[in-house]
């Protein structure tokens, strides 16, 4: 697939090799576009004007919603509008207020940490295989307690493990058990069919999917949503305001008070049409090309340890690894001296970092744009990773 020809980095950076999409994705030409004519030729606020480029506005908005809706195949659910998947799963944490314990897995993002940590007294923890796969066997162990929630990374964005999810949600709901699955990374490289997996609710973030920052989609299933409070107040979720009280809109409404990202919405449009014309089915093949060319080279270098399962079918297209005579810091400013952007950190993850007993990781994410080239390039600057240290 030769399209970098489609996103401006790459002519404004020649020779810039981008393997950090797990951070946030690069822009296509026609999702720069869609902002820029909004501003330049739609602009109006949304739901409230009764002159015509609002009501355009307004149509264009819902339109929108509707896309993503049979994007996600997500007839039962209602879609909402939110800044990013944090916002998303702050919502679901602050809204969602049946008691119990919420049981989260050794892989989550602090997104999926912090926001019930606030919220909630009593967190259980699944635990990870040898391999760095979900313990099913402990997740069984885990549910036999009926947990209220399980919130569930589909792919871990630290290293790469792409968790059984309809599996997965299939057991949770078995022990009544409703469940949270963050795809902010499993989203915006395979299909993802909601009424298959059939989560209860589903986060992820416009920007690592080609779409711009401040945009984000919760996906609620509608009997849960009808019944749910609101979150944030103000205007464009209301019925009827006065002192003694207000009352409100029916979701997805109600959840979206004030002035939207309007632009990102329909920019968040565009990025899909443009990743739906490529094939989501063939950018999954594409990354599962590169990861297993990566993995194979990578594993043959001495020193380097791979982190997450080696089953292509059970890892996407990130690869975090360590070095023993360098530290992810000084690898990531070696390969930035080669015009090579990469990811070292704990990628917002410290308790899985502490269960891997690394403080930090370097991480290599692909993306629909990168190829065999990167590959080559990864190569070449770790030589000069074994140079310089070791
Ligand atoms: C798995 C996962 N969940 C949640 C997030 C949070 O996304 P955002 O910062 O866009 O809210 C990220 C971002 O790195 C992620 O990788």
């Amino acid at each position: 697939m030769n399209i970098k020809k489609d996103f401006p980095i790459f002519k404004t950076h020649p020779n810039f090799c981008y393997l950090d999409s797990a951070a946030t994705s690069q822009k296509p030409q026609v999702v720069i576009d869609r902002i820029k004519k909004f501003y330049e030729e739609e602009n109006a606020n949304i739901h409230r004007g009764i002159y015509r480029l609002s009501e355009q506005a307004t149509e264009a908005y819902e339109q929108a919603r509707s896309k993503i809706s049979s994007f996600l195949g997500a007839k039962n659910y209602d879609i909402i509008f939110v800044r990013n998947a944090t916002e998303g799963i702050n919502l679901v944490a602050r809204t969602f207020q049946e008691p119990g314990s919420i049981l989260l897995t050794e892989l989550e993002h602090h997104a999926n940490i912090v926001p019930w940590q606030l919220t909630r007294k009593k967190i259980e923890i699944v635990k990870l295989n040898e391999d760095q796969t979900l313990n099913l066997e402990n997740l069984l162990i885990k549910l036999e307690a009926k947990p209220t929630l399980l919130g569930l990374t589909h792919i871990s964005n630290a290293i790469g493990t792409i968790n059984p999810a309809k599996e997965i949600i299939e057991k949770a709901h078995a022990s009544g058990t409703k469940v949270l699955l963050d795809g902010s990374q499993s989203v915006p490289h395979m299909k993802i069919n909601l009424e298959d997996l059939n989560p209860d609710f589903l986060v992820f973030t416009g920007h690592k999917m080609l779409g711009p920052t401040g945009i984000g989609v919760v996906a609620i299933k509608k009997e849960i949503a009808k019944n749910l409070p609101p979150y944030q107040g103000g205007g464009d979720m209301i019925q009827e305001v006065s002192w003694e009280k207000s009352t409100y809109l029916p979701s997805p409404a109600r959840f979206e008070a004030g002035t939207p990202n309007i632009a990102g919405v329909l920019a968040l449009q565009t990025a899909i049409e443009y990743l739906e014309k490529i094939g989501l089915e063939k950018i999954r093949e594409h990354e599962k090309d590169l990861f297993r060319k990566c993995w194979n080279a990578l594993k043959k270098e001495e020193g380097l340890t791979l982190f997450g399962p080696e089953d292509p079918e059970k890892h996407a297209g990130i690869i975090s690894f360590t070095l023993d005579y360098a530290h992810p810091h000084d690898i990531a400013q070696i390969f930035d001296s080669e015009n090579i952007a990469i990811r070292a950190g704990h990628h917002c993850c410290q308790p899985l970092m502490n269960s891997l007993s690394v403080p930090a990781t370097a991480r290599i994410s692909f993306y629909l744009y990168n190829d065999e080239s990167d590959i080559e390039k990864i190569l070449i600057a770790l030589q000069k990773v074994k140079q310089t240290f070791k």
